[in-house]
């Protein structure tokens, strides 16, 4: 029996790993053996628990409770319970997810005790190492055994560090696997919609028309600390609403609520909290999510999840960031790069606003790509 140490801890992580729990649940229950870590980076009941409960994912054998913190002293007090929790459960290989703290302390953890890394969702890049999610991807990367990439890119990217895309078993932190594999996420969403159309109510709750909204999410730390470029996601978001008489419906992450009066000003704050047609919400579950964003018109965001489920559901998305991991659909025009930028967003609103004829090609694999990964564990490890 594989032992895997599955370790989640962001919002985004835990929605990922509902894909591979199900796929070790389905196909892989008598060859491995899901041991699910929570860090506790994310905790509120709708950050965390909320997806554990409507996804269906196993409840976490640890919970580090590690909580907010600055970077150092959050992924430190990480890196401390994996540790330990590796000396105890001796597992055969660590799973981690995306880029975020969590990924980073896992992955540092495991490489030192030598057990090996699997690494989902490898080789982005953003090329800006201004972002701390850029930093944690990289090193992961490097610390890792088993390296799956959603895109292509990615696998492009990987070689350019110096990565053999085509080495062979054994492998090893030294002499990696690197797979191209497909989207978890996209797994998910294809999963998910249908039951999310009996099981989520929010369209109808918030009066929602359908393709008659605009769903906004804002949370990157640049955008949320940088009253500046706040002011100005928000202005455009108001400009729009009121010229094209078009609802948006923004449910906020913590960290965007708990700064946004501070970091706009009293004036914008006011116009935004008075304003019934910008409908401002704590953040929303998947199933809602997923029914916002079958529904909406447009997707502005800076969330790197949010854009892929974008194209997933075949919608024009305004990126609030200066670039992006996922160029395949900025190269394929379904999504604009507007940074925080009040004329770029007007701008790209107004060429999305008229073009409706996107085409969305199958970028993100065939919606099996966490059984990919755990064939490739089973095959690797056991
Ligand atoms: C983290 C990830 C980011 C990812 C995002 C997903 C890092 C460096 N960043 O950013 O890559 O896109 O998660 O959502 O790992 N907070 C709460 N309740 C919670 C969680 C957070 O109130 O349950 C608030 C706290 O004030 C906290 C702040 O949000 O200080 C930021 O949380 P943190 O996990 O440090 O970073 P995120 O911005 O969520
Ligand atoms: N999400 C959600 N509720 C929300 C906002 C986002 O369920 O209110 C989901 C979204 O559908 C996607 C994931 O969270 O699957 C993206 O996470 P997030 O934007 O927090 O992080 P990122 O992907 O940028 O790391």
């Amino acid at each position: 029996m594989l032992k895997i140490l599955n370790i989640i801890g962001a919002r985004p992580q835990i929605i990922k790993a509902a894909a591979i729990s199900r796929a070790i649940k389905n196909h892989f229950s008598k060859q491995i053996e899901d041991i699910i870590v929570h860090t506790g980076q994310h905790y509120d009941e709708n950050m965390s628990e909320v997806f554990f409960t409507e996804m269906g994912i196993p409840s976490p054998k640890y919970n580090l409770n590690v909580g907010s913190a600055t970077h150092g002293v959050q992924t430190a007090e990480m890196i401390k319970g994996i540790e330990s929790i590796i000396f105890s459960e001796k597992p055969n290989v660590v799973l981690v997810y995306g880029d975020t703290n969590s990924t980073l302390a896992s992955a540092l953890a495991a490489a030192k005790l030598h057990a090996p890394v699997a690494h989902v969702e490898a080789g982005l890049r953003s090329f800006n190492k201004c972002m701390p999610e850029e930093i944690n991807r990289i090193t992961c990367d490097h610390a890792s055994t088993l390296l799956f990439s959603p895109t292509d890119t990615g696998i492009k990217n990987l070689e350019r560090e110096g990565f053999n895309i085509n080495s062979e078993k054994p492998y090893n932190i030294d002499n990696p696997g690197v797979f191209h594999c497909g989207d978890v996420m996209y797994d998910n969403s294809l999963y998910f919609s249908e039951i999310s159309t009996t099981k989520s109510y929010v369209i109808e709750k918030y009066k929602l028309e359908k393709n008659n909204f605009v769903l906004a999410t804002i949370h990157r730390d640049n955008n949320t600390d940088n009253p500046t470029r706040l002011k100005q996601i928000f202005e455009a978001i108001i400009k729009i609403n009121k010229d094209y008489s078009i609802p948006f419906f923004i449910p906020l992450h913590p960290r965007t609520s708990n700064i946004l009066e501070k970091n706009v000003g009293e004036e914008l704050y006011n116009k935004i909290k008075n304003n019934k047609n910008l409908i401002i919400v704590p953040p929303v579950s998947f199933f809602d999510m997923l029914q916002l964003e079958s529904n909406t018109r447009l997707i502005m965001t800076d969330s790197g999840g949010v854009q892929k489920e974008a194209y997933f559901f075949k919608k024009p998305c305004i990126i609030l960031r200066s670039e992006t991991e996922w160029v395949e659909i900025v190269k394929n025009g379904n999504a604009i790069i507007c940074d925080a930028g009040y004329n770029k967003i007007m701008e790209a609103w107004t060429v999305f606003n008229s073009n409706t004829n996107l085409e969305y090609l199958q970028i993100f694999g065939d919606g099996k790509a966490s059984e990919f990964i755990c064939n490739k564990l089973v095959e690797t490890f056991a």
